[in-house]
């Protein structure tokens, strides 16, 4: 759990969320995609100076994790608190998720404000008892409308099928309580035309408009014929449909009802992120849950795309058995954090593949970054003792670093802490760590070292040699100052290795607490740094696995 910026008090947090997960089973690389983005989001923002809110956590309810439990001899609750502990929150461990909270569904903190929330609907009058008779996925926890279902074949020939799952949807009838979202729909489209970064990205965007102005149906949101939820508090007979149980947890989780100044400093969220498969959920039906209550509306819905296998979207059963940690054993914590953020346009779907992971590994962190460091502090060591030194002659040449880090500063800290564009703000990064690379290609360090270490090739070093070799490596070890500031929310540990390595931390204080702003300030790391060789920042792959 991460602290948050203390001289920030007083402020509302920059407050994100990731969707909370089903415990029915344990996480895959899916659900890994999102918190890792929103860990690199609220990283970022910390490192911009704001106060920072990040919350995850479990969704607990309904029928999926009640057969589930049931299929497993267990009670519900035994099921998700064991899942939780053994495989949900040590997850995020190792994968140094940073989150302020953990909110479980099942917790009374949670569950008695959901009741108070849904009595203050029923009693505004928004919530009315009726009918309903359709077709239900309990993969999804969704009614579906008949328009949408596949046509099942093979084992499922003669059934219709849900359109994600796959899998048969079975007819419900219930008499339930139902909202009146269908009152919502004209609010609803006024809300998103003056708000148009609502829905991002624009895909996302289209999809909810169309869908609201086809009009919008009222809600079920208690169900009778099973008893896995929170209760209907005026009707001991219903419990409260699992998704309204659910997103209520980005409200209760930050002190709605309970604590009015952590709620004040933290609501309404900046981002709540989401799978395209849960848009409609936070774009139509969460928005009209807080007009209806009369509660400020999020600043921004972000759909990222599915993280495909073979084609299809990866789920339990086509995971094709790639489990995070294989990843993370295999290319380690921080490679993995950065890879799919870096390959994949978040936003878009994109397919995952052990030879892609590991081209990009070798070529950009390996040999672009991690060679880079290591030249530099082993020259750095070899030619000055590790005593860094200052950088008398500068000339264009350095300039052009100078420069390049401004702009990848700023394009990183607008793709990234703005527009959610991680790989457009990684890639800014790595084309300055290229850039870096060029020059030292061209400034032939090594070279100039000849003639500027007495005894080494002349007899006595020349001073003019001197100064360019400490010019070319200061310059160098500046760059990788910068570098290891703007990727530290991407790879917090091996950044930390490379701050430690240019002996940084002496001079400029901890990592964590540099400044995005401050980044691309020149000559912030002080001549005298001691710097030394390092630890390998990625190692060679062993045993290159490819599928
Ligand atoms: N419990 C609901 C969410 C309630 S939020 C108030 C739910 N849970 S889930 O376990 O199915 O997780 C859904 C989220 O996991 C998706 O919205 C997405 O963020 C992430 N992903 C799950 N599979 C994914 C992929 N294959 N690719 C990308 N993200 C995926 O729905």
């Amino acid at each position: 759990m991460a602290a948050t910026g203390e001289e920030q008090q007083g402020t509302k947090a920059f407050y994100v969320s990731t969707p909370i997960y089903y415990v029915n089973d344990a996480p895959h690389l899916g659900h890994a995609y999102t918190t890792v983005a929103g860990d690199v989001l609220t990283r970022w923002h910390r490192q911009r100076g704001e106060k920072v809110w990040y919350l995850t956590g479990t969704d607990e309810h309904g029928q999926k994790i009640m057969r589930t439990a049931e299929a497993h001899g267990v009670t519900p609750q035994e099921w998700c608190d064991k899942l939780v502990e053994e495989a949900w929150k040590p997850l995020w461990e190792h994968l140094e998720i940073a989150n302020d909270d953990f909110i479980r569904t099942t917790e009374k903190r949670h569950t008695d404000r959901v009741q108070e929330f849904v009595q203050d609907l029923y009693d505004k009058g928004e919530i009315y008892r009726g009918g309903y008779e359709g077709p239900y996925c309990v993969g999804c926890e969704e009614y579906k409308t008949p328009g949408e279902l596949l046509d099942g074949e093979g084992e499922y020939a003669g059934l219709k099928l849900c359109p994600i799952h796959k899998t048969p949807v079975e007819m419900l009838k219930e008499e339930n309580y139902f909202f009146k979202l269908s009152e919502y729909g004209p609010k609803l489209l006024e809300f998103y035309e003056a708000n148009p970064g609502f829905v991002q990205p624009e895909s996302a965007r289209n999809e909810v408009l169309s869908f609201v102005r086809q009009g919008l149906n009222d809600l079920s949101i208690s169900r009778s014929t099973f008893d896995w939820g929170v209760r209907v508090p005026w009707d001991d007979n219903h419990v409260i449909y699992v998704w309204i149980d659910a997103l209520l947890n980005y409200a209760t989780a930050v002190g709605y009802g309970a604590d009015e100044q952590k709620f004040a400093g933290t609501w309404p969220a900046d981002v709540h992120l989401v799978g395209k498969d849960i848009l409609r959920f936070h774009a139509v039906i969460w928005p009209a849950m807080l007009m209806a209550n009369g509660l400020p509306l999020p600043g921004k819905v972000f759909a990222n795309g599915w993280l495909m296998v073979g084609g299809e979207k990866m789920s339990k059963s086509n995971l094709t058995g790639i489990k995070p940690q294989d990843l993370t054993d295999h290319f380690g914590v921080d490679a993995y954090r950065w890879y799919f953020l870096r390959a994949i346009q978040y936003g878009q779907d994109g397919s995952f593949s052990w030879e892609d992971f590991t081209h990009r590994y070798t070529s950009e962190l390996a040999n672009d970054f991690g060679n880079l460091a290591s030249r530099v502090g082993a020259m750095t060591v070899k030619y000055f003792d590790g005593d860094l030194p200052a950088a008398p002659a500068a000339g264009p040449a350095e300039q052009v670093i100078v420069d390049g880090l401004a702009h990848a500063t700023a394009e990183a800290d607008r793709r990234i802490g703005d527009e959610l564009d991680f790989a457009g703000g990684i890639a800014a990064v790595f084309d300055f760590i290229k850039k870096v690379n060029l020059y030292l290609t061209e400034q032939e360090p090594w070279k100039v070292a000849k003639a500027a270490i007495p005894g080494a090739a002349d007899a006595a070093g020349s001073p003019e040699a001197q100064a360019r070799l400490a010019t070319i490596l200061y310059t160098a070890a500046e760059a990788l100052r910068a570098v290891a500031v703007l990727l530290h929310p991407v790879m917090p540990a091996t950044s930390q290795q490379l701050w430690t390595s240019l002996g940084a931390e002496p001079a400029l204080g901890p990592l964590a607490d540099q400044r995005i702003a401050e980044a691309a300030e020149w000559g912030r790391l002080p001549a005298g740094a001691r710097v030394t060789k390092g630890a390998i920042l990625f190692p060679r792959l062993e045993d290159p696995k490819t599928d």
